[in-house]
């Protein structure tokens, strides 16, 4: 069948050369936004008087019936069509006659596809701040009700210093709650109407580019028509987003990995969110959060196939452009699934604090504390961390952690301990006086549990 375009050619085209030029099998997805933003422009060509206002409305009345047929699935998407354009388009004229040829006046798909991605983007951006929020809201519940759970900090994937569970969790917090920020941030560039622009040069007819921006609940219009139709600046920046976002559960993810192996048994996730080995019967595999790892490398490669392919391009359209979407739909696809398993998982895992304490007990994670003790003591600090340094290795040697080592022991080292160290030393006094702000402290911690809450 020749093309809507045929003219300058006679429209009929390869049938392989056909299917590799079309986009509908995924820019159909965009079906509604495609109908509004054409309903808007209808109206817009109306009110205008470029076609009158009876014309209008057979248009906009057409187009509202293929929305609703397509919704009740009584129109199928024919995945022969160009893409979601053309189709929306040629069955408008099937259905209301050569009125529907009015609509593409003073309008291109080249700011068409542009219009569409950015109203479909805005909503997907909405749809994953509030899954943020809600995986926001199960940290936030663990934290708090971890905010005394003592657990071993790390720094190099060795033990550090003492810290709780609730803190740990709550640096998880403030990753999220700054992917909240930057996707809010992002839709303001994403809500910029391109249409009018055209095929890039604008128009001669009188039309009224705010009139549809407004109408499409844009807050503003491109102000340049050749950058309306070839910025994907929204794009990239949404895939980055999404890169961000998927970097930080990644980390997490492989967290929870670790703490759900044997090795150190800190949580265990609920079945619901495991799965077993075909071979081996004991075992209970991370397999979610093992995926979420995975597919954040899926999340970079879209962003850098974006990219790539903008690099390149002279101004102002060109059909490389058509490859944006299948990136940052699989980016928005991804992230979407990703939380929706990250949220349950972490709000169903058990946390198994006393395995926590445990491993805090046994790494020295309070030698620090002790060389503090030192310095409250009237030692600068490098003397006092050369002393325990030396006490440290001395207990290695002989079994020992520095809440075992005797009194008599100690000052050998130095006649600046006294049994007062003991309470110094505890793992509790540790955490408890770490008020400063951001600290371990519980009560430092329900600080930043108000903060993000508030926030929210
Ligand atoms: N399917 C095209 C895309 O996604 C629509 C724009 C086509 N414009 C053009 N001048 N051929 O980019």
């Amino acid at each position: 069948m020749a093309k809507m375009w045929a003219g300058r050619t006679d429209g009929v085209i390869d049938k392989l050369a056909d299917d590799f030029n079309s986009s509908i099998k995924f820019d159909s997805r965009m079906y509604k936004q495609d109908i509004l933003g054409s309903m808007a422009h209808a109206s817009m060509l109306g009110a205008k008087n470029i076609i009158s206002s009876k014309e209008a409305n057979t248009i906009i009345d057409g187009l509202s019936g293929i929305l609703s047929d397509i919704e009740s699935g009584k129109l199928s998407i024919d995945y022969t069509a160009e893409d979601i354009h053309m189709f929306v388009e040629q069955v408008l004229t099937e259905r209301i006659g050569d009125v529907g040829k009015k609509l593409h006046t003073a309008r291109s798909r080249n700011d068409q596809v542009a219009l569409d991605t950015r109203m479909y983007l805005r909503d997907r951006t909405d749809a994953i701040i509030q899954k943020i929020i809600e995986l926001l809201s199960a940290i936030i519940l663990k934290a708090e009700e971890h905010k005394t759970s003592i657990m071993p900090g790390y720094t190099h994937l060795q033990r550090a210093q003492p810290i709780t569970f609730g803190h740990h969790l709550m640096a998880y917090a403030m990753m999220f709650l700054r992917d909240i920020d930057r996707f809010k941030d992002l839709k303001k560039r994403i809500n910029i109407c391109p249409i009018g622009s055209c095929a890039l040069a604008g128009t001669t007819y009188d039309t009224d580019r705010r009139f549809e921006a407004e109408k499409l609940g844009f807050t503003d219009i491109a102000l340049n028509s050749i950058d309306g139709v070839s910025d994907r600046d929204f794009c990239v920046e949404f895939t980055s987003a999404c890169s961000i976002l998927m970097m930080h559960l990644s980390r997490f993810s492989e967290e929870i990995i670790l703490w759900s192996s044997w090795e150190f048994k800190f949580i265990e996730l609920s079945d619901a969110y495991t799965t077993g080995s075909s071979i081996m019967p004991q075992k209970k595999n991370s397999d979610m959060a093992e995926l979420v790892r995975g597919k954040t490398g899926r999340v970079y490669g879209d962003l850098i196939g974006l990219l790539t392919m903008l690099k390149g391009l002279p101004l102002a359209y060109n059909k490389d452009m058509q490859e944006d979407k299948e990136g940052v739909f699989d980016a928005a696809d991804t992230v979407d699934m990703c939380l929706d398993v990250f949220a349950p998982m972490v709000a169903t895992m058990k946390v198994l604090k006393e395995n926590m304490k445990l491993a805090a007990q046994k790494g020295f994670i309070n030698a620090t504390d002790l060389a503090d003790y030192l310095v409250k003591k009237g030692l600068p600090f490098r003397s006092a961390y050369k002393i325990c340094g030396q006490i440290v290795g001395d207990c290695i040697k002989c079994g020992k952690v520095l809440e075992t080592l005797e009194i008599s022991e100690y000052k050998k080292y130095s006649d600046l301990f006294s049994e007062d160290l003991y309470e110094d030393i505890s793992l509790e006094t540790c955490v408890n006086k770490r008020i400063s702000e951001g600290g371990t402290s519980p009560e430092s911690v329900q600080k930043q549990i108000d903060f993000v809450k508030g926030k929210l």
